[in-house]
């Protein structure tokens, strides 16, 4: 009877239910001798809540529709009550998982009121700002005592929002701590009900992740610095090994000068001052001099210690102001040199500095290799190319023995030297710099013998 009510929704009213049909057969009619019997479905809203069931096993008929007008009305009260006490017991567990969320201090979290004040405040917030629970009074705690004069504007912006949106999205700012210090917090606020004259905030402490983040700044700064020290060595060891060479391409220029120089006084002596010729040998003085400067500039461009900057950088005027340093080098150990630069390749990106400290380490490894063989031609080969629109190749081989071992990433390990003085550092550096261009380098073997150095530079991009 009671499954049919739920079925149905339809009110049952049996004057004699083991005489009528339709249920005197139910076990539970048949047990009980079940005479009147009321069912009525409690509605609420459309929506069953409960049914009321009455029965009386002594008399039929004791369900006169009068009675039954009584008991209907019993029942629509009694649907309201049911229904009541469901939603006190859903607000109560909704309340208590609120509770335990505030309580369970993993965030900050407060609520404050239209006229600033702080009304409650978890554990977990209270110890981020330095205050205590009896500070949460009427008059107590407010925004303002909580809010650094940097921060004004903003919170009038977000008091705005929060009138017209009811919500402020988690950002990033400081509160001033009972002791005047700062935290750094993430916090999200949300207004409640029409009136938007409370609202929640919920507060996440920072400090630590910014203490993180500072010591991994500082880390990186320190580990860039090193880095700088060890390329800037590698450099001055780099024109270290070419002092010699170079010392006589700046003195024969200086030789030049001082023959020009007696040259020109020889014609300005002359019984018939010869101007003409005198004119000529001060000209070929002004050149050398030049050509001097020129490598002494050099020099001092490539030992100056400052920090990389990306510009644009043409590599073809590169490669060749490096050339001119290792010349005398190439002279006296018999290497030719060939280049290969082609034509309008456009600007790449880098710092000119640290590009030719990479072409002047491939440049002495391959002069060295080659020294220390003996086998002829030697020949030093130096190309560029536009391998695509993204970057420009260059590539430096030579005729010398080779690389050791073909296992050719072994090249790159710091302190990997097959030589009795070496460092190791050169083809490692150059990597860290190639890198730190966005570029590539690689070695490979030469045909018929030798070694060759690749690199890539990635192109200026377009404005
Ligand atoms: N052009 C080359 N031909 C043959 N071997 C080379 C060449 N360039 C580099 N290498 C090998 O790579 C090693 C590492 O080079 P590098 O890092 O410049 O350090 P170092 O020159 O101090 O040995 C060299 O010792 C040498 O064995
Ligand atoms: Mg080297």
């Amino acid at each position: 009877i009671v499954q049919y009510v739920i079925r149905t929704r339809n009110s049952i009213i049996l004057d004699d239910a083991s005489s009528e049909d339709q249920f005197s057969f139910d076990q539970y009619v048949l047990r009980h001798r079940s005479r009147s019997i009321l069912c009525l479905p409690l509605i609420k809203q459309g929506k069953l809540i409960g049914v009321l069931y009455l029965e009386n096993n002594l008399s039929p008929r004791v369900f006169t529709p009068s009675r039954v007008a009584i008991l209907e009305l019993l029942a629509s009260q009694a649907a309201i009550s049911l229904e009541n006490m469901q939603l006190y017991v859903e607000i109560e567990e909704r309340e208590a998982k609120i509770r335990r969320l505030v309580d369970a201090n993993i965030v900050g979290i407060f609520i404050w009121n239209s006229e600033g004040r702080i009304i409650e405040a978890n554990e977990a917030f209270l110890q981020m700002v330095g205050y205590r629970k009896a500070d949460l009074r009427p008059d107590g705690l407010s925004w303002a005592d909580l809010t650094l004069r940097e921060w004004h504007e903003h919170d009038e912006r977000a008091a705005e929002a929060l009138r017209t949106t009811g919500i402020v999205h988690a950002y990033e700012r400081e509160f001033r701590t009972n002791n005047g210090s700062r935290v750094p917090v993430l916090i999200g606020e949300a207004a409640f009900g029409g009136q938007r004259d409370e609202g929640v905030a919920f507060v996440v402490d920072l400090t630590e992740r910014k203490r993180a983040e500072a010591e991994a700044r500082e880390s990186e700064r320190r580990r860039r610095e090193a880095q700088y020290e060890l390329e800037h060595a590698n450099r001055v060891a780099a024109i270290g090994q070419l002092s010699a060479s170079i010392a006589h391409e700046v003195n024969q220029p200086v030789a030049a000068s001082i023959t020009n120089a007696e040259t020109a006084l020889r014609w300005l002596g002359a019984e018939n001052p010869n101007l003409q010729k005198a004119r000529e040998a001060l000209g070929r003085i002004a050149d050398d001099g030049r050509r001097a400067a020129d490598v002494i500039g050099r020099i001092r461009a490539l030992i100056k210690k400052e920090p990389p900057s990306m510009v644009g950088v043409e590599i073809n005027e590169t490669i060749r102001e490096v050339i001119v340093l290792t010349q005398g080098e190439m002279t006296k150990n018999g290497v030719t040199l060939l280049t290969r630069l082609a034509d309008g390749l456009p600007l790449v990106q880098g710092d000119k500095v640290q590009l030719q400290q990479v072409i002047l380490n491939l440049i002495i490894n391959a002069a060295e290799a080659m020294a220390s063989s003996d086998e002829e031609p030697r020949e030093l080969h130096i190309a560029t190319n536009s391998t695509d629109s993204q970057s420009v190749l260059v590539l430096v081989a030579d005729t010398g023995p080779g690389l050791a071992s073909t296992n050719y990433e072994r090249l790159f390990d710091a302190f990997y030297t097959t030589k009795p003085t070496g460092l190791g550092m050169g083809l490692p550096i150059c990597r860290t710099i190639i890198e730190a261009h966005g570029g590539q380098l690689w070695a490979s073997a030469n045909l018929p013998r030798g070694a060759v150095f690749q690199f890539t530079v990635p192109l200026l991009p377009a404005e």
